[in-house]
């Protein structure tokens, strides 16, 4: 057995800092089956744990945990003073860097933005439940100004997304355009209306970008995500990842059934939009989502997932992703997965 040491990435948000080494250690164990020990080496915030010799396959795996920043290897310190059990820490390189840097997910800031890590641990923990065949494109169905797009096209895939605010969506192809004229990357950006029986739904925007050898699409409607099987039509999606608003939100139309009133809680919505999204998978894809607990109950939307036709994973690390974002929410995760025999 040898004895590694993750070395964490610093989180730019405090709150997030706080909790990220329980977080990655729950992730480490749905990716890999690691059993992981966050602990601090010289003020460092590492994760500890013994494997056999990693493999290309395993250190590859380890290098796309969330909040990785380099991995290291225990070898005994050969120096004639060092005690019996004094180690040096020996660098492992990790996989080299995707084409899509980095900075397209991290220069993006605004308020309610999803933390960019636990953007991409909710991607990982989903995506490793993915069992349908073929390329994987993600649906973010309330997508905002699209992180999980865009940490989408850095794991190398293609997203789609779904935002109710109009002007979310156009904020969103001003900055792609702007990052892809600049950084010199060949590409096509559209943003247009739509419209379907004379009437305006609202705006579409489709970016297809070349990488190297890569083309990486994403293309997004504005409208209301309890509208977005309507909006995509007989597409389905590999993975369906989405942080869901935390709060009060506000409807895109009066609602005749709720006298004319524009606000619902955040539980109604995902009462509402759970089995639309899970109509938009493909059997055998995973539906991950984010949502704060103290809202809606894990054993009610657990309940919901199940209600259509959906199997949650549960027990073991699965429930350990639940953090405290502030006094009033309690940011929790569940990913569920569509059967292959589904429709
Ligand atoms: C927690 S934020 C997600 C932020 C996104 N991950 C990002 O980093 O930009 C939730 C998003 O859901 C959108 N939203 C709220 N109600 C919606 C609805 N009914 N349909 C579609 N989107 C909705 C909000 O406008 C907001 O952008």
């Amino acid at each position: 057995m040898t004895t590694y040491e993750l070395l964490l990435a610093p989180s730019a948000n405090r709150v997030y800092a706080d909790q990220a080494p329980r977080l990655v250690a729950a992730e480490a164990a749905v990716l890999g089956g690691w059993a992981v020990r966050p602990h601090q080496l010289a003020s460092l915030s590492c994760l500890g744990f013994e494997a056999e010799r990693l493999d290309g396959a395993a250190i590859e795996r380890i290098g796309r945990l969330s909040a990785g920043l380099a991995l290291f290897e225990a070898v005994p310190d050969p120096a004639p003073d060092a005690g019996d059990d004094a180690v040096l820490l020996r660098p492992i390189p990790g996989p080299p860097p995707g084409p899509v840097d980095e900075d397209l997910v991290t220069i993006p800031k605004y308020a309610g933005k999803t933390n960019e890590q636990f953007t991409r641990l909710l991607l990982n923990v989903t995506l490793s439940q993915v069992r349908a065949s073929g390329p994987v494109t993600v649906l973010d169905p309330m997508c905002g100004r699209g992180t999980t797009l865009t940490t989408a096209w850095r794991l190398g895939l293609d997203a789609a997304g779904v935002e109710l605010e109009v002007s979310q969506v156009e904020a969103m192809a001003a900055f792609l355009k702007t990052y892809l004229r600049r950084k010199r990357i060949k590409h096509r950006a559209e943003l247009n209306p739509v419209r379907r029986e004379g009437r305006s739904l609202g705006k579409r925007l489709d970016v297809e970008a070349e990488f190297g050898d890569q083309l990486r699409r994403l293309s997004v409607f504005s409208g209301d995500t309890r509208q977005s099987a309507a909006l995509w039509g007989r597409r389905r999606f590999q993975a369906v990842v989405v942080d869901a608003p935390y709060g009060v939100v506000h409807g895109s139309a009066l609602e005749p059934g709720r006298g004319g009133r524009r606000q619902r809680s955040a539980a109604e919505l995902l009462d509402e939009a759970t089995p639309v999204w899970a109509r938009q998978l493909a059997p055998g894809g995973a539906l991950g989502l984010s949502w704060n607990s103290l809202g809606l109950p894990r054993r009610d939307l657990v309940d919901l997932l199940r209600q259509s036709g959906l199997g949650p994973c549960q027990g073991g690390p699965w429930e350990e992703f639940g953090h405290r974002v502030d006094s009033s929410i309690y940011r929790d995760i569940v990913v569920a997965v569509k059967p292959w025999e589904s429709q």
